[in-house]
């Protein structure tokens, strides 16, 4: 029930939804799977929103021939577990967006490549899924991409680079789906999309349509202020988070006259390159009833010893009105190990809403399969877990303390998530707390 439930929510336009019903999904492989019949709708639903010509992801998964060249690499993947990428603790919680295959799925897979990948009949093939391009959502209205691109030098850290596009919105606009497109994923650490209102001071004397750094503005204020801000996000992206996809009645909201604001941590590769970051959007139809807002959980005030390998950090926060819960996005750095959200009840026990094996190169999205309300008051706890030590492959230095900061060799611990809250409340005003009623 929880892997059909969670295809649908992903796949709201997807027609292929008949397959499960017609073969097993657990307990064993279909016996002499096919490509056309049993192996595509799978490749379908679970693969091709990265793996496709115009996707994120190579190889493609599309044809009979993608399929076969690549028979033994997607058992071993799915065997693996490797693919479809997913980090949450199936403990805890149910997601939307979870990707994961059943054990049937799998063994259809992993049989089908050892039976030498036949294709069977074409005939019992599925409805081709339409993509919007290279869109996970449907066709945008609107895309605005950063107007100049960004070079990215072949090695060295790179600064976090801005772009302020001016929306151009005569009207206030609600965003009901919204996707951050790299032209250049690989140089992509992470991307976040500000919405700053025409009222907004923050970074009100730097350059609009040119990539800036904070070290080259000359306003000293605008320079101290490009590191934070309480401006609303409209989107966080990095390799492996989804789009935003709301459903009718939720939508984000863009002021009439708002800039975006592109703060763009590219990393380097070894190859020298260029990125154009683009954004679509979908508006929602009518005024929806409730607005969707960022909030996170931060500790930027931890210091990781030295080869310290499951260090904890932690923070908590109570709700300063009632919400709903849509979702998370946990942020870390290459010493990222485990990352958790907690409610905490008032005689301190704590339920566990996700748990994540947290892996640097994939930063998901976790999306509720059934958003969940919650009081004002409710206290909500992040932890995060650290690997300071020389078995993390990724670590770039175990003999150093480690704080927060910006780069990749520097920690982060931020608990992002998303709510749900009544369209005519902003960020502002949900967070002035009523007077408790005694
Ligand atoms: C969220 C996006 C995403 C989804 C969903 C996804 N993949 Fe991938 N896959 C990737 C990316 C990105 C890479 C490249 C990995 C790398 O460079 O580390 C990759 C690599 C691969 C590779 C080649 C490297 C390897 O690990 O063997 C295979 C084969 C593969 N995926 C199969 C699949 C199959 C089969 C599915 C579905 C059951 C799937 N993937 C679902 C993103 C995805």
């Amino acid at each position: 029930m929880r892997i059909a439930l969670a295809a649908l929510l992903i796949f709201p336009f997807a027609a292929a939804m008949g397959f499960v019903a017609g073969h097993p999904t657990d307990g064993g492989p279909v016996r002499q799977p096919t490509f056309y019949r049993d192996v595509l709708p799978i490749l379908q639903d679970h693969c091709q929103q990265c793996h496709r010509p115009e996707g994120t992801a190579r190889p493609p998964l599309v044809s009979y021939k993608d399929a076969k060249e690549n028979a033994g690499d997607i058992r071993d993947s799915v065997e693996q577990k490797r693919m479809p990428p997913w980090f949450a603790d199936p403990r805890f919680g149910h997601w939307a967006n979870d990707p994961s295959l059943t054990a049937g799925q799998i063994a259809t897979l992993v049989a089908w490549a050892e039976a030498k990948a036949p294709a069977g009949d074409p005939a019992d093939a599925p409805a081709a899924r339409a993509w919007a391009g290279a869109w996970n959502i449907p066709q945008p209205d609107r895309v605005i991409q950063m107007p100049a691109p960004v070079f990215i030098p072949p090695k060295g850290e790179i600064e976090y680079t801005y772009e302020i596009v001016p929306t151009g919105f005569t009207t206030d606009t609600w965003v009901q789906m919204v996707q951050i497109l790299p032209s250049a994923p690989q140089y992509v650490h992470h991307a976040v999309l500000y919405i700053r209102p025409p009222d907004a001071r923050w970074l009100r004397n730097a350059p609009r349509g040119v990539p800036f750094t904070a070290s080259g503005l000359k306003d000293p204020q605008d320079r101290h202020d490009a590191h934070g801000t309480d401006s609303d996000m409209l989107l966080v992206y990095a390799p492996g988070s989804s789009p935003d996809r709301w459903p009718d009645g939720m939508a984000r909201f863009v002021p009439a006259g708002s800039d975006l604001i592109f703060q763009m941590h590219y990393t380097t590769t070894g190859r020298e390159g260029m990125d154009r970051t683009s954004v679509g959007l979908v508006f929602s139809k009518s005024p929806p009833e409730r607005r969707v807002i960022t909030l996170q959980l931060t500790n930027s005030s931890f210091e990781i010893p030295p080869r310290a390998d499951n260090y904890r950090v932690e923070v908590h926060g109570s709700l300063p009105n009632d919400a709903t819960l849509l979702g998370f996005f946990p942020h870390m750095h290459l010493r990222g190990k485990e990352f958790e959200y907690n409610i905490v009840a008032p005689g301190g026990r704590v339920e566990t809403l996700l748990h994540v094996h947290y892996h640097f190169h994939w930063q998901m999205t976790y999306r509720l399969a059934e958003p969940r309300p919650l009081r004002a008051g409710t206290v909500l706890e992040a932890v995060a877990w650290f690997d300071n030590s020389r078995k993390n492959p990724h670590n770039p230095d175990p003999d150093a303390t480690v704080r927060w900061g910006d780069q990749t060799d520097d920690e982060m611990m931020v608990g992002f998530f998303d709510v749900a809250v009544p369209a005519s409340m902003d960020k502002w005003q949900f967070f002035v707390r009523k007077p408790i009623q005694q």
